[in-house]
């Protein structure tokens, strides 16, 4: 597997200029492993009220968007501030295995810690053993699981929580 030399990946926020190559990055990535919902259909944007471009990490090689984290407050509540939480990691197909993912996961973990949050978390399928494999690398436990949660294909799923502190 080639790791990439480190100053080949550039990670910055996005843009709403982002949105075309966004919208064809989260479909071509769409999987059961990972969703919940289903595939978007072509043409559909990313970004609207809930989903502003502000919220996004993107990860470029080679000046091509190959993946993306997004990082939200759980809650607007304000006895809730000191948290986010990752809802959204995808890294191209063709991009996979190079340690993009855990560099993203990285810098959204930095970002929070820079606007003040001390806790990170977020909801992975139990079974996306890539996803929670990584996250796990990353310092995530398991704070706790919603069992059959979903049902994907025929098949129940449970819903794991993980977590891990921002503090230094
Ligand atoms: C999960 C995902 C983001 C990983 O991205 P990636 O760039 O391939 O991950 P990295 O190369 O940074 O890998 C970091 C670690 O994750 C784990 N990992 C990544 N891919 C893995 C795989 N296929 N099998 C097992 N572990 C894997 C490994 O622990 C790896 O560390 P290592 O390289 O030291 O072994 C990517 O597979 C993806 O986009 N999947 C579909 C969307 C998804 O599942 N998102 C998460 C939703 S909660």
């Amino acid at each position: 597997m080639t790791r990439m030399h480190e100053d080949d990946l550039i990670i910055r926020p996005a843009q709403p200029e982002d949105e075309t190559e966004l919208a064809v990055l989260n479909r071509a990535a769409w999987s059961p492993l990972a969703d919940v919902s289903p595939q978007p259909p072509e043409g559909d944007g990313v970004f609207d009220e809930r989903h502003t471009p502000e919220q996004y990490l993107l990860a470029l090689l080679d000046g091509r968007v190959v993946g993306y984290v997004r990082q939200v407050p759980p809650t607007p509540l304000a006895s809730n501030r000191h948290v986010r939480q990752i809802q959204g990691l995808v890294v191209d197909g063709t991009a996979r295995g190079r340690g993009v993912g855990r560099r993203l996961v990285e810098a959204a973990c930095e970002a929070a810690r820079a606007a003040g949050a001390r806790r990170m978390t977020l909801r992975v399928l139990g079974w996306n053993a890539p996803a929670r494999r990584l996250y796990e690398g990353c310092g995530f436990v398991v704070e706790g699981s919603l069992a059959e949660e979903f049902l994907i294909d025929g098949s129940y799923v449970d819903d794991v929580l993980m977590a891990r502190s921002l503090a230094r």
